[in-house]
């Protein structure tokens, strides 16, 4: 077996929003950014959908949350004037726009369960998966911002009860999803039978969260059910990532850190749940600023950090990690600080400077520029160098490439470094399959 056959080949998603900004705050202003496009129109997303399959990316991956951030000044005019994720349109209905501009890439949906029935959730993603030809993925999610809850108008339950409800959530998808046998359909002209009622299983769950009584609405469709992906950070979170998820996504700030969670989730896995090894993607954050010359490469990454409203990075990290940082001194150390909010997330930045003391300045202005995830700088071969790093000792199976600016760096990336990548054998030259999960569990 040579070198190139060995390596693990990287698996890449286009990490965006249906908004104006993603996870670059202050993106919006930065002069490269969506010149001539206007991201709530089709083009912008078929566009973006046909660069990063050039790019040979396994899915884009639209992340999403309900409502603007309330946290900050108990309030979302920060969230409003700064665009900190804001505004940020429904994510699925874009989904048939990139997988109707493209063949092969799949797409990962955030749809979160909190306030929406399993029975439409399934359905909803079953349409999707028909549509797309089995390339949808669903980041699940069950609503970690308070402002999501009061924009329902519901109380926010806690982080022990979320979990608890989505086991039960995902129970009744699974029943829902392999209700109808393979051989259901008999679409027979004459007899005028279409389908054999006794091989669609009506559903009946009366649980403790959720109740339902009926036959799921839609046929089998091409994947079955779409490709599941989770980012809990949290011990319960880990676990529920472990059990059910096929890609679970993480941000580290360092290979040290990568490899700790890479043997735990791994334990989990195999040793816990008892999944095969390789069914479960490892999927860690990654910003990359790329040109031509390092000096053009660092120029590009200043101009980006000069977009960032200090106000607005503080509004986020209220937002994400639910508590007001308004009420803390730019100089206090975050080490110090407890939050009710991500933790994992909030631990990006904890050990941003290697565990030594971060200040609430420091934390706010490293993480509004891509969520305290690592930041590559540098020209194609730099980058190479520290995706293959990041695989070979960090455990990575692959990429979210969070958004610099749009649709310019992903362009970017697929022009200059996937061609990098290829030339290692660190990217595939061709998709392997015709489904997302094919792809995305090849190599
Ligand atoms: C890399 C990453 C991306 C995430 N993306 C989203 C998202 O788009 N929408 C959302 O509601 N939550 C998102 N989350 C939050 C998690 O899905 C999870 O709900 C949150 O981390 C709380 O669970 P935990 O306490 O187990 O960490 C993300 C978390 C991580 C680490």
């Amino acid at each position: 077996m040579t070198d190139q056959v060995r390596k693990k080949r990287a698996h890449l998603l286009g990490f965006i929003q249906h908004g104006v900004n993603s996870h670059a705050t202050g993106m919006w202003r930065n002069p490269k950014d969506k010149i001539g496009w206007n991201f709530a129109r089709p083009e912008y997303w078929r566009h973006i959908a046909q660069t990063m399959e050039r790019g040979m990316f396994d899915a884009m991956f639209i992340a999403d949350e309900l409502a603007p951030y309330n946290t900050f000044e108990d309030s979302s005019d920060a969230t409003v004037k700064w665009a900190v994720q804001c505004p940020t349109h429904e994510p699925s209905t874009i989904v048939p726009i990139i997988t109707g501009a493209t063949r092969h890439l799949g797409v990962g949906v955030t749809l979160s369960t909190a306030f929406e029935h399993p029975y439409s959730m399934c359905r909803r993603l079953s349409s999707l998966d028909h549509l797309s030809g089995g390339r949808v993925a669903w980041n699940i999610v069950s609503s970690y911002s308070k402002s999501e809850w009061d924009a329902y108008g519901a109380v926010m339950t806690d982080r022990s009860q979320r979990y608890a409800r989505l086991e039960e959530y995902m129970e009744v998808c699974y029943k829902l999803w392999n209700s109808w046998e393979p051989d259901a359909i008999v679409a027979d002209k004459e007899s005028g039978i279409y389908a054999d009622p006794a091989k669609v299983h009506e559903v009946i769950h009366e649980g403790q969260f959720y109740k339902c009584r009926g036959r799921h609405f839609c046929a089998p469709s091409p994947q079955g059910q779409p490709v599941l992906w989770q980012a809990g950070s949290s011990g319960q979170g880990r676990d529920f990532a472990s059990k059910h998820a096929e890609a679970i996504f993480a941000v580290h700030p360092n290979v040290d850190r990568m490899k700790q969670y890479a043997d735990d989730l791994n334990d989990r896995t195999i040793n816990k749940f008892g999944r095969a090894p390789g069914s479960v993607k490892l999927i860690y954050g990654l910003q990359t600023v790329v040109a031509e010359t390092r000096s053009e490469a660092q120029e590009k990454y200043e101009r980006i950090k000069a977009c960032i409203p200090l106000e607005g990075a503080i509004a986020w990290i209220s937002g994400h990690f639910g508590l007001d940082f308004s009420k803390f001194s730019m100089d206090d150390i975050v080490q110090n600080i407890e939050i009710p909010g991500i933790q994992g997330l909030f631990e990006s930045i904890i050990y941003a400077k290697g565990g030594a003391p971060v200040t609430v300045k420091e934390a706010a202005l490293i993480y509004a520029q891509g969520m305290g995830m690592p930041v590559a700088v540098g020209t194609a071969s730099d980058i190479a160098d520290q995706i293959e790093h990041y695989m070979d000792e960090g455990g990575a199976d692959g990429f979210m490439l969070a958004a610099t600016y749009t649709p310019g760096c992903f362009e970017e990336f697929a022009d200059l470094v996937a061609p990098e990548l290829q030339r290692r054998g660190r990217l595939r030259t061709r998709y392997e399959g015709a489904t997302l999960r094919e792809n995305l569990l090849a190599s």
